[in-house]
């Protein structure tokens, strides 16, 4: 489907600049990268949720089994009147095991990108949990450095959770933390779910499932580069490719050349070697002692963790 740019709205016209702006800029470096954001358009999206529910990625119902045994602890920690502040959507299953343990939350306040997505979580939760006060917060949360003053006296509880900060470098990390503990205040706490380190052919199955929903996903990135920046990727000639990186403790993921080919972007020609990869993601993996070292150098320290039983997914309190 081909969308006239003259259906486009400011906004979007914006956003589309900035891909191809981003998309040019990294196919005209070497290594070529392609920032991970991209990945998440509609299709995307959809695709990285039925990720999710596949029978090799473990991550997400592992975490949500964790936070189901863990929650009244987490809402005991944080204590009575507090806010907890969500980095990344918020209408998912784990938030609600949350929110349905801290009882007397003081507010909850989503921080997303997408203003979109914000409005819909916050109509979804006011309505299913009634006088629960959502304060939505749009923007990017590598950036932001306020809250609504409606949240001021209230300890302020930080939920991160997916090992999405696995996507970020140790170092991006670090800063992530950094800003984290400043947003947060001194007396605020972190809950933090992390990816362990585990036996590489389960990390490996993990990220290349059987029924290709994740090759699929990355692929969407070379569908999407066609649509809106009339770029002419054949699709039966790029390939998925994900492998455990053991050295550096993370998952990298690309999609590679299968032949010496030219591709239009943009008006601009790029070509590919046979077996040249373009980097679109990492997925650090960490392992307790890893996390409490990140944590310290982000300015927090584990109050407590807790695992499932086979140790694949770790879920911290971090103060
Ligand atoms: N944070 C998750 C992870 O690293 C989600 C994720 C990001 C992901 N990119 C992905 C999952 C690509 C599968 C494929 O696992």
């Amino acid at each position: 489907m081909n969308v006239p740019l003259l259906a486009l709205d400011d906004g979007a016209l914006a956003d589309r600049n900035d891909f191809r702006r981003d998309v040019l800029a990294g196919l005209g470096r070497y290594p070529r990268a392609i920032p991970a954001k991209y990945l998440y358009d509609s299709r995307g999206s959809a695709l990285f949720d039925a990720i999710c529910e596949l029978p090799e990625y473990y991550p997400t119902r592992t975490e949500t089994a964790i936070l189901r045994d863990c929650a009244d602890d987490i809402a005991r920690l944080a204590g009575p009147g507090c806010a907890l502040v969500e980095y990344g959507s918020g209408s998912s299953v784990k938030t609600r095991l949350l929110l349905d343990a801290m009882v007397d939350l003081h507010a909850y306040v989503p921080i997303d990108i997408s203003r979109q997505h914000l409005d819909a979580t916050a109509v979804r939760l006011r309505h299913d949990y009634d006088g629960l006060r959502v304060d939505p917060v749009s923007g990017d949360y590598m950036k932001l450095d306020a809250l609504p003053p409606a949240i001021n006296g209230a300890r302020r509880i930080g939920f991160f959770p997916g090992s999405t900060i696995g996507n970020l470098t140790p170092e991006e990390a670090i800063l992530f933390l950094r800003r984290a503990r400043r947003l947060l205040r001194a007396d605020g706490a972190l809950v933090l779910g992390v990816d362990l380190r585990k036996d590489p052919q389960r990390l490996h199955a993990a990220y290349n499932d059987a029924a290709g929903v994740t090759a699929q996903f990355t692929l969407n990135l070379l569908r999407r580069m066609n649509r809106e920046l009339d770029a002419n990727f054949d699709l039966s000639a790029f390939v998925h490719d994900a492998f455990y990186n053991e050295a550096e403790g993370r998952i990298e993921i690309y999609f590679r050349s299968l032949r010496h080919q030219e591709v239009r972007v943009a008006g601009r020609r790029f070509v590919f070697a046979e077996g040249e990869r373009v980097h679109t993601e990492y997925s650090y993996k960490y392992d307790e002692a890893g996390i409490g070292a990140l944590a310290g150098k982000g300015g927090f320290s584990i109050e407590r963790s807790w695992t499932d039983p086979a140790r694949l997914f770790a879920v911290v309190f971090l103060k």
